[in-house]
């Protein structure tokens, strides 16, 4: 390599300024650009004696860099990037890599690596997982992209990453748009694990629990085998005052959900492959109904529910909604798998699932114990059709899946909304039916609309109609 900075970075919000300390921390020499000077000032002022080189163009960035230049937009994801991109790339040189660390659609990644391939560069879609706080301790990356760039990425990479058993929560994921499609799938996962949460948090609220006793509940199960960041903060958040009132400040929350997309391109995606992703949909779709504020305030006056107070042992509703909670879950995961094998096989990724749920363990929002046990049972039989088949897996699912239905029902019986715990229960059942009333579905295909349907009796393919009877209305 040339002389010069080891790494560039454009766009100093703070993901990107955390990461810059984080790259630089480990020895690197980092040259920074942002489109508002007096931001690439103060922060390179504000961390006197580090390797840090402060530009205030383009041209001088880019000259200030060490060939082939290793380069690292974190800007908004959509518009912005190809903003910057079209003022950036004229100055590059055939070899030199361009990372986007945003939050991009897979799709418009794999429109920029084939641009920029065009012109010789390399283009490296890469999810970065973690928020603030990974960014600069160590986050889980997930880059795409051609693989000859990730040689020269590995090593600044692998060295800022989170760290689980000595091993960096980073791996080449796959060609053009791999790494921010599996990104995409994470966040979709996020999104189920969230929403799973917050309906165990439902039934223990209308058990009477208090803020405290749930933080304690949650603390509990973070100890066993449900640990994982998003079940550690909710222990916190639950634990946590208003500083003006002493009440728990979860309980002056509005309950209206923000979401950025990043589910919602999961559900799409999933549409499109026509895999089922029920409980990231669950979840999606809970955001948005609790968005919708004014019109289920109005509702409630108007429309019924069961009555009365939900009392149970609740020693043992504890017992049964961790089980629901865990079961869910691995619902929840094993479509989210399906969903990138099925991509995978389609754009021909190879992506290594038992991989990526290992650089999951740490550094990203969905960092968990049980990933793994996906490590495992695809390192058992990597042809895995499906997580639920894992001997792990199935044997959890069978034992558990009483108290999931307990739980699943005291809800419905009560009027408390569990979607996604619903919609997890729905999927286990009909993936372990043998027989479904589809058949009765094709009938109706077949009655109006002459569609055809194969028979139990006869070999597959063989396509019969019948002359159903006239209806008269
Ligand atoms: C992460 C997060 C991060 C962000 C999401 C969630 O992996 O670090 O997923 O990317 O928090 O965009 O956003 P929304 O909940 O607003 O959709």
């Amino acid at each position: 390599m040339s002389e010069g900075s080891d790494y560039g970075l454009i766009g100093l919000a703070v993901m990107g300024q955390n990461l810059v300390l984080n790259i630089e921390s480990r020895g690197f020499r980092v040259s920074v650009y942002n489109r508002t000077a007096e931001v690439t000032d103060a922060f390179v002022a504000a961390h006197p004696g580090k390797r840090l080189v402060g530009t205030h163009s383009l041209p001088e960035f880019v000259a200030s860099l060490a060939r082939p230049r290793r380069i690292q937009l974190m800007v908004k994801a959509g518009a912005p990037v190809d903003a910057v991109l079209e003022q950036l790339v004229p100055l590059l040189e055939p070899g030199d890599i361009v990372i986007d660390g945003g939050n991009s659609l897979y799709s418009d990644t794999e429109r920029r690596d084939a641009a920029l391939a065009a012109r010789g560069l390399r283009f490296v879609g890469a999810g970065i997982s973690g928020g603030e706080e990974g960014a600069r301790k160590g986050p889980s990356i997930m880059p795409g992209g051609p693989a000859s760039s990730w040689e020269l990425l590995r090593p600044v990479f692998e060295s800022i990453a989170a760290r689980v058993d000595g091993q960096p929560c980073v791996m080449h994921i796959g060609p053009g748009g791999a790494g921010h499609y599996v990104k995409m799938v994470h966040n979709g996962i996020e999104y189920g694990d969230m929403q799973l949460i917050c309906e165990a948090y439902a039934l223990l609220q209308a058990a009477g629990f208090s803020a405290d006793e749930m933080a304690a509940v949650f603390d509990e199960w973070n100890r066993g085998e449900l640990q994982s960041y998003l079940i550690q903060i909710t222990a916190k958040a639950l634990a946590q005052k208003d500083e003006a009132t002493g009440v728990p400040l979860v309980e002056l929350i509005l309950d209206k959900a923000g979401q950025k997309g990043t589910g919602q391109w999961t559900l799409v995606n999933a549409a499109e492959n026509a895999v089922v992703v029920s409980t990231i949909n669950a979840a999606v779709e809970a955001r948005v109904l609790s968005s919708q504020k004014a019109q289920r305030v109005a509702a409630s006056r108007v429309l019924q529910g069961p009555q009365g107070p939900l009392r149970v042992d609740r020693a043992a509703l504890v017992a049964q909604v961790h089980d629901a909670l865990y079961a869910s879950k691995v619902i929840s995961y094993a479509q989210g798998l399906d969903l990138m094998r099925t991509m995978s096989e389609k754009k021909g990724w190879a992506l290594d699932l038992g991989g990526i749920a290992s650089i999951w363990r740490g550094g990203c929002i969905i960092r968990a114990r049980f990933l793994n046990r996906i490590t495992e049972a695809w390192a058992a039989d990597p042809a895995l059709p499906h997580l639920t088949a894992a001997p792990f897996f199935r044997e959890l699912l069978n034992r558990i899946q009483a108290h999931w239905r307990a739980v699943v029902a005291l809800a419905v019986t009560h009027g408390i909304p569990v979607p996604a715990f619903g919609a997890s229960l729905a999927y286990y059942d009909s993936l372990r039916s043998a027989r479904l009333p589809a058949n009765l579905l094709q009938a109706q295909r077949d009655f109006f609309g002459a569609h055809g349907y194969e028979r139990v009796d006869r070999p597959a393919g063989e396509v019969f109609h019948t002359r159903w009877p006239e209806v008269i209305d």
